[in-house]
Order: C-alpha cells, then sequence, then structure tokens
C-alpha cells in the first residue's frame, strides 16, 4: 500500500524533477519580476542585499487587499543605509587592489535593493541566486556559477528569511546586523554567520546599565513577537537577580493600533511617576504605536533605555511625529568603528566613475537636486562638477551608519575565507570557475584576521562575532534635531568591567534636576528597614524602625542587626553606641538629696550623744544605761554614715564595705536596743526582792550582750568575705539600654546570713519588748521599742522578698 502511494507520488513529481533540473537558459528570458540590482563582474561574485530606501509604510500591504506592483520604485532614500552599500564597494575595491589577498583574482559584486521589505529581499535574493536581473527560482541563468557567499542585514525579520532561503543551498551567509539569538541556532542556520554581536551581550549591558544607576523599578515595551517575549523574559530574570523589579510589561503589535483597553492600560503604567525608566525593544516598525501613544498622550520627563533594534539615529518616518519625548533617553549602539580610508572614498565618489550604481542617482538627486540621465534639454541636468562635500546632507561624509563598519568587515571575511581555500586548496585563477559555495563554509568558520581598523576578526562556534556596544545619550534640540553623545560602553570580553560609562557627561531630560530615579518604594534611610507588602512585588516595601538594641547602619536594609551586649542603638538607629553606665551619684538631686538626709542625720544623732556627753550625770541618762546609749548612738551615726558608701560608682573597696559595714554598725545598734530591753525586763523582774537576777543588773552584762551579738555579726562577715567577697559589676540585662554599675554580692547566702541575722536580732528584741509593754511605770522604754521593733520588722521583712 505504502509503496504504491510512493510511486504514484514519485511519477505525478517527475516531471517537476526534471524541469527543475533542466539547464535551460531560455526560462531566464520569462517575465519575472526584475529587481533594482548594482552589478559588478568579477571572477567571483559576493551577494549582497542591502536597504538604500526606505518604504513609506501607508504603501505596504497587509495582504488583505492586493498587493501594489513587485517593481515599484522604493522611495526615499536612506543616507545611512546607502553608506552601507558604500562600504561594501569600497571593501571590494581594496581587496581587489590588494596584492596579498586573493592575489590574481578579482572579485565581484551583485547588490540588490529591499527597502526593507520581505518581498523585496525575497526577490532580490533569488535574483541573485539566478544571476543576473531576471528571477527564476532555482535556476541558474549565467553560464558561469560564481556566487560565492551572500552578505545580508538590516533587519532581522529579513534576514531569518534569506538564512531559510540561502541555507538550503548551504552558500555562506554573512550578516551584517541580524542580532536575533535564533541565529546562533546552528542546527536551523549552519551556514549563517554574522559581524555584529549577539543580542543577548546587549541585554547584559541593558541590566548592567539599570544595576549602575540604582534604577530597581522598570517597565518593558517589547516587540510582540517571539524575540521580544524570549527578551522580556530574559530582562525579568536578570533584572530579579539584581533585586530590581519589572512594574510592567507590554509587548507592541507590528504596525498595528492598539485597542482602547490595552492603550489605556500602557498610557497608565507610562503616566506612573515612580516609574522613570522604560526599556523599549523593537524596531520602529513595533514602536510605531508606542510612537503614535506618546503623540497622543505626551509624557515628559521619562528615561528610554533604546536597544540597538530601533535605530535612533534614523530618524522618523512620519512628519507629525517628533523626538521630543525621548529627549534624554540612552541608546545602546553598535561600537563606533572606523574604516580607513572610507571617507576619501565618499567623498570621492562621482556618478561617471560608477555608472553601474543605480542608487547613486537617487542620491544625487537628493543631494544637488539635478538628474544624471542625459536629456540634452533637462534644465535639471547635472553639471558633472558637483562633489559630495557640498551636497545639502553634509553629514553624508561626516557621519557614518554603524552597519558600515560591519559591512565592510563581512566582505572581508568572505575574502579571507576564499584566500585560506586557495592556500590550502593550491587553487589558481584558471581552476576559479570549479568552486563550489558550501566548501566555503569550512574556512569561513575558521577565520581569524587583522582588519584595517586594527580589530581582531573571528567567529565563535555559533558564528556570532564578539563585539560590544556603546551607549549614547540622545539629546533633542528644539529645532528638532538629534545629537548622540557617547557616554559609555559595553565591552563583554572586558576582564574587569563590562560597563564603563562617565555619569557627568549623561544628558538626562531637563525635567531630572539630577540622575533619576525609578523605585517602587523610597530608600529606607539608615535606622530603618523594609517591610515586605502583603501581595506587592519585592521592590515595593515599607520602611519600619529597627527594634530597640538593634541597627541598620546603611540606607535600604533587608533587616536590622543586633548590636553587641554592651551597646546600644542611638537616637537615629544607625549606630551602635556604647550604653550609659548608672549609679548612684552624688551628681544627681536623689543622690545629693539622701546623702544630705543621711548627713543631716549624722548630725542630729552626734547632736544627741553630745547632750548625752554633756549630762551624763544627770539621773536621767544614767537611768538610761550610759554606756549603751552611747554605744547605740555611737552605731546609728555609723549607720549614717556608711549609708554615704552606697552612694557613688561601686569599687572593689564600697563593695566590700559596703554591706559589712553597714551590717555591722546596725546589728550593734540593734544589739544595743536588745541589750537595753533585757536591761529593763530584768530591772523590772529584779525588783523583787531575792530575785537571782539582780546579777545581770549592770553595765556589764549588757555590754557583754552586745559584744556577743556583735561578734556573731562579725564572724559572719569575716567568713563571708574570706569565702566569696562581694565585687563591682556591670548589669547589662536588667535596665533597657542601659549599663547597670553595681556590687555583685558574691555569695547570696552570705548576704542574707548578714540581714537575716540583723532581723532576727530585731525580732528578738521586739519580742522581749512585747512581752515588757505591761510593765508599769511611766518611765518605760518597752513600748516605745516595741512599736519601733515592730516598725523595723515589718519593713524588713517587705523589704527582704
Ligand atoms: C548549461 O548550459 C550551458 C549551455 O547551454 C552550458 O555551458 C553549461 O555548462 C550548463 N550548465 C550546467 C550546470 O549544466
Ligand atoms: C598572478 O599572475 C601573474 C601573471 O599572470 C603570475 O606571474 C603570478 O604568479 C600569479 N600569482 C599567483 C599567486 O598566482
Ligand atoms: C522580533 O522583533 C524584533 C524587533 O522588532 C526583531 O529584531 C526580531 O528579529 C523579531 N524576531 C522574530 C523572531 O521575528
Ligand atoms: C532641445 O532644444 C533644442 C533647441 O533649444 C531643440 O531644437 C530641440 O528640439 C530640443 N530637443 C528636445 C528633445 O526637446
Ligand atoms: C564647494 O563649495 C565651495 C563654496 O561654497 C567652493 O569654494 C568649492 O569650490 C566647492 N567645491 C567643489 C568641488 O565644487
Ligand atoms: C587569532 O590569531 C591570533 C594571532 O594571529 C591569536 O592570538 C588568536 O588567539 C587567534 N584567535 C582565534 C580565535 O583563533
Ligand atoms: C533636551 O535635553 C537637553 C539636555 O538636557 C536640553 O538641553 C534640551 O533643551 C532638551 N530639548 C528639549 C526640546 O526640551
Ligand atoms: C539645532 O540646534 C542645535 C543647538 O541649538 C544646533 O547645534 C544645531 O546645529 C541645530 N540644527 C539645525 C539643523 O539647525
Ligand atoms: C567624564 O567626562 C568629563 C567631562 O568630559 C571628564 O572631565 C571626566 O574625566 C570623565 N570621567 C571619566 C572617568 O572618564
Amino acid at each position: 500500500m505504502r509503496f504504491i502511494f510512493c510511486a504514484v507520488l514519485i511519477v505525478l513529481m517527475f516531471p517537476w524533477v526534471v524541469v527543475a533540473s533542466l539547464n535551460d537558459s531560455s526560462r531566464c528570458i520569462l517575465d519575472f519580476p526584475r529587481s533594482e540590482s548594482y552589478y559588478q563582474d568579477g571572477d567571483l561574485i559576493i551577494g549582497g542585499v542591502i536597504t538604500v530606501h526606505l518604504m513609506r509604510k501607508n504603501f505596504l500591504s497587509d495582504f488583505t487587499t492586493v498587493p501594489f506592483a513587485f517593481n515599484t520604485v522604493c522611495f526615499v532614500p536612506h543616507f545611512m543605509s546607502y553608506q552601507n552599500l558604500l562600504a561594501f564597494v569600497f571593501a571590494i575595491q581594496e581587496i581587489n587592489r590588494d596584492p596579498e589577498l586573493l592575489p590574481n583574482i578579482t572579485l565581484g559584486f551583485h547588490l540588490n535593493e529591499n527597502c526593507l521589505q520581505e518581498n523585496r529581499a525575497n526577490i532580490g535574493a533569488l535574483s541573485i541566486l539566478s544571476g543576473g536581473t531576471h528571477t527564476v527560482p532555482n535556476y541558474q541563468c549565467d553560464q558561469v556559477h560564481k556566487l560565492v557567499a551572500i552578505v545580508d542585514g538590516i533587519s532581522s525579520k529579513v534576514s531569518l528569511l534569506l538564512a531559510r532561503l540561502y541555507g538550503m543551498y548551504k552558500i555562506p551567509q554573512i550578516k551584517y546586523a541580524a542580532m536575533d539569538p535564533v541565529l546562533s541556532d546552528r542546527i536551523s542556520f549552519p551556514t549563517s554567520y554574522r559581524t555584529v554581536p549577539n543580542e543577548n551581550v546587549q541585554y547584559k549591558a541593558i541590566v548592567d546599565l539599570i544595576k549602575h544607576f540604582g534604577w530597581s523599578w522598570v517597565g518593558i515595551l517589547a516587540s510582540d513577537n517571539e524575540s521580544g517575549l524570549q527578551v522580556s523574559q530574559y530582562l525579568h530574570r536578570e533584572l530579579s537577580k539584581e533585586n530590581s523589579c519589572v512594574a510592567f510589561l507590554e509587548l507592541i503589535p507590528y504596525r498595528d493600533i492598539l485597542d482602547e483597553k490595552r492603550r489605556t492600560r500602557i498610557v497608565q503604567s507610562l503616566r506612573d511617576p515612580s516609574i522613570n525608566v522604560f526599556i523599549v525593544y523593537g524596531d520602529r516598525e513595533y514602536m510605531l504605536t508606542l510612537q503614535i501613544i506618546l503623540y497622543m498622550f505626551p509624557i515628559p520627563g521619562k528615561v528610554w533605555i533604546i536597544s540597538t533594534q530601533w535605530d535612533v539615529s534614523a530618524g522618523f518616518d512620519y512628519f507629525f511625529l517628533n523626538f521630543f519625548p525621548f529627549n534624554g533617553s540612552l541608546a545602546l549602539s553598535m561600537r563606533d568603528n572606523h574604516i580607513p580610508g572610507f571617507q576619501d572614498f565618499i567623498l570621492g565618489l562621482n556618478p561617471d566613475m560608477y555608472p553601474n550604481d543605480i542608487f547613486l542617482r537617487y542620491i544625487w538627486f537628493e543631494f544637488f537636486y539635478c538628474n544624471i540621465e542625459i536629456h540634452p534639454n533637462d534644465t535639471m541636468r547635472c553639471t558633472g562638477n558637483e562633489r559630495v562635500e557640498n551636497s545639502s546632507v553634509p553629514e553624508f561624509y561626516k557621519i557614518f551608519s554603524p552597519y558600515s563598519y560591519s559591512v565592510y568587515t563581512a566582505v572581508f571575511a568572505v575574502a579571507h575565507a576564499l584566500h585560506n581555500m586557495y592556500l590550502h586548496k593550491g587553487i589558481t585563477r584558471e581552476d576559479v570557475k570549479g568552486i563550489n559555495a558550501w566548501e566555503i563554509n569550512k574556512y569561513m568558520k575558521n577565520i581569524n584576521f587583522t582588519n584595517g581598523a586594527g580589530e581582531n576578526v573571528h567567529f565563535d562556534e555559533n558564528g556570532d562575532f564578539s563585539a560590544g556596544f556603546d551607549i549614547i545619550s540622545w539629546i533633542v534640540y528644539a529645532n528638532e534635531s538629534l545629537d548622540g553623545i557617547k557616554v559609555g560602553s559595553y565591552d563583554p570580553q572586558a576582564i574587569s568591567r563590562e560597563l564603563i560609562i562617565n555619569d557627568s557627561i549623561v544628558r538626562w531630560n531637563p525635567v531630572f534636576t539630577k540622575i533619576p530615579m525609578s523605585r517602587c518604594s523610597e530608600i529606607c534611610a539608615p535606622g530603618f528597614r523594609k517591610s515586605a507588602r502583603q501581595g506587592a512585588l519585592s521592590c515595593c516595601y515599607d520602611c519600619i524602625p529597627c527594634p530597640d538594641g538593634e541597627i541598620a547602619s546603611e540606607a535600604d536594609m533587608d533587616s536590622c542587626t543586633k548590636c553587641p551586649e554592651d551597646q546600644w542603638h542611638n537616637a537615629k538607629r544607625n549606630m551602635c553606641v556604647h550604653k550609659v553606665v548608672t549609679y548612684l551619684s552624688y551628681g544627681e538631686p536623689l543622690g545629693m538629696s539622701l546623702a544630705f538626709i543621711s548627713f543631716l542625720l549624722f548630725l542630729l544623732s552626734g547632736f544627741i550623744l553630745a547632750l548625752f556627753i554633756k549630762k551624763k550625770d544627770t539621773p536621767i541618762v544614767k537611768a538610761n544605761n550610759r554606756d549603751l546609749s552611747f554605744i547605740l548612738l555611737l552605731s546609728l551615726k555609723m549607720c549614717f554614715l556608711c549609708s554615704l558608701i552606697f552612694i557613688g560608682h561601686p569599687l572593689r573597696v564600697t563593695c566590700i564595705l559596703r554591706q559589712t559595714v553597714f551590717g555591722i554598725s546596725f546589728s550593734v545598734s540593734v544589739s544595743s536596743i536588745l541589750a537595753k530591753t533585757v536591761t529593763v525586763v530584768i530591772a523590772f523582774k529584779a525588783v523583787k526582792p531575792g530575785s537571782h537576777l539582780r546579777k545581770f543588773l549592770g553595765n556589764k552584762f549588757s555590754n557583754s550582750v552586745v559584744l556577743f551579738c556583735s561578734l556573731l555579726q562579725i564572724v559572719i562577715c569575716v567568713s563571708w568575705l574570706g569565702t566569696s567577697p562581694p565585687f563591682p559589676r556591670y548589669n547589662m540585662e536588667d535596665e533597657v539600654g542601659k549599663i547597670v554599675a553595681e556590687c555583685n554580692e558574691g555569695s547570696l547566702l552570705g548576704f542574707y546570713i548578714v540581714l537575716g541575722y540583723m532581723g532576727f536580732l530585731a525580732f528578738v528584741s521586739f519580742l522581749i519588748a512585747f512581752l515588757a509593754r505591761n510593765l508599769p511605770d511611766v518611765f518605760n522604754e518597752a513600748k516605745y521599742i516595741t512599736f519601733s521593733m515592730l516598725v523595723f520588722c515589718s519593713v524588713w521583712i517587705s523589704f527582704i522578698p
């Protein structure tokens, strides 16, 4: 079954196969559409598909109506593009003149115009293949096939088309303008090379540029085709690695008007004051819509980053569009290299010298408003003395198209590949005709030479040329003229810094007084940290102050850092500073008043002591147990004095003294009260005759009570100091943001025993005084002692915990 099917198929196809392989020159006379071409004969021919004219959009067909005739003349010669053609011719001349390169072989060329149109490019390409000016698909009209390579370019769209066509014939194609990454695909396009870098280098440059200026909130306007999607995805990915975000992405359709809804959305995004930077990817055809939007809704004061796809220097095709919104934009452009001798070549241009150059007459007409064709009575006939330097377009010989250099390099690359092939195969002039174009690919891959501009030319494994980009700052003057200033460059092969840019010469849109910002949120000042907003991109955040004890020393920190333990944030929370050391000092009011009070009380007790001493022989003092009173008053004085040790910066010695001196002197006073109470009790009990308590009446007994009780406290204190004495230390935990200078008790047990012992003494004296409270006599201290001891004990009990 399958066999029958195949057989039928072969039978059906046979006549066509035969026809296609026929070498029938008569077919070339058929009236196939002609294309405008510029031909110069040679031993070998290099084809070129080049744009000289730009077509007005209005004349283009979308195939919904009958397409216009193929041989319509293209309108409006484009001077910059014509320079590409001249560079081609110049390169051929140079090669033919060079005795070293391809000796005894002359190169010719066959250049075809495409008017930036796919259909024209197709026709031109086919006519180059067929030879001559006729377009006969799959036929070779010239007797000897001399085509060795094709140089083509201008738009990636056209280049892709030609790559597919020439790929079938395995003819090497060198692209001088197409940077599309798709062309690096060696499987689809094994015979395609280029003398421009792969576009991907450009996106790295854009990402670096955005990083350089610290823009974190950018919009992308990309062409609505596969490349546009790929590029925006790439930018999305790479920008997020640099902590930048894509605020919006809009795909702009090809030569089309947007619907109302989409346009409103774009205008809204463009007007967003926080987005100041837009990346524009796409050629003039795609960006037409953007220009119309900007014409209808003026949006001044933005920074546009324009990719090489849109050649800004080419100007505009529509009279009503202007470049004002793009004032101060940054554009990437091909490296501006000079072709040595090219300017002289252009200055020497003359229609008489290049009679085959059918494009020159259009240029001449634009330059001098004269016709080259010989009509004897033509009033507008050229005189033959016209010179380029006197033309109406003086820039023509001063500013060169960025692609003229890559055209020049492309032609030289072909010549070097041919040269290497001749050297390798030992071919002489006579063998030239037997050459097969596909064989050249092998040599094309391996070329490595230094061109006239001193640049090393070789292709990488994908047929790409590694070169950098220039960064141009575009200025629009009020008279609508454009001026581009080179402000930096991007070199993918640079060792240290790929992007070099001089910020001080970038001319921003006058709206900006300094380098524009483009951020979703304001920069968080030092002392604040970012706090993500729910459901928003990472570039949109709020700033919240750092928590206590933490700082953010730089702006825009993701998180705050904790200060070391002995440090604390300052008021701005951007630095850690040493914490303030606090203690009760004489300097502050509290310390001063406390010291004053204790000193006053010291004086008071001193006064009473003096009174006692003065009246020591009066009965009332005597009855009051003179010695005990002295001890009590002295120890009270000590107590008041030792409270002064508690004020001031703690030192080792004051720490040791504080508790012990206080403990001992207080114990002495409490024990003297105890002794007093006991004496009172005994005194009343001893009144009864025959009481054996009588012997306890007297100073001896009370003094020994004091001595014993105090000694016990001294023993406790000594053993405390002996084991682990108190020492000064900085307490950082208890008070926020401050360091408290205090005494560590060393051993808490020791401290509590000292305190507990005092409490115990007080309690005992309270108990005894309580028992003695009802003793008769008005001259009874027991009531007072009970009362004061009660107060003391309750204070003591409430304080200790
Ligand atoms: C085509 O025919 C011409 C003469 O008719 C001949 O010289 C030429 O070699 C032929 N070409 C091929 C490829 O057969
Ligand atoms: C070029 O041609 C000349 C004369 O025909 C000859 O002498 C010379 O050897 C040739 N050079 C090469 C490289 O073939
Ligand atoms: C998409 O458009 C861009 C610019 O307009 C062009 O450079 C690129 O080659 C196009 N890509 C494809 C796959 O057509
Ligand atoms: C050119 O002008 C001459 C005289 O001025 C005239 O005789 C001749 O017919 C004109 N030729 C043409 C083609 O008009
Ligand atoms: C160009 O114009 C200048 C003056 O405008 C004139 O002096 C010069 O001779 C002209 N050059 C040529 C080659 O005509
Ligand atoms: C090209 O040749 C130069 C020396 O002439 C050499 O240094 C360089 O590595 C070569 N490049 C490649 C890619 O082979
Ligand atoms: C464009 O920007 C430049 C530089 O900032 C400024 O000098 C010029 O006046 C601007 N042009 C217009 C038309 O505003
Ligand atoms: C436009 O204005 C600028 C500066 O004002 C000037 O340098 C330039 O030559 C002018 N261009 C034209 C075509 O008048
Ligand atoms: C930047 O440009 C200014 C003005 O032309 C120049 O003075 C300065 O040296 C340049 N800086 C760098 C790093 O090239």
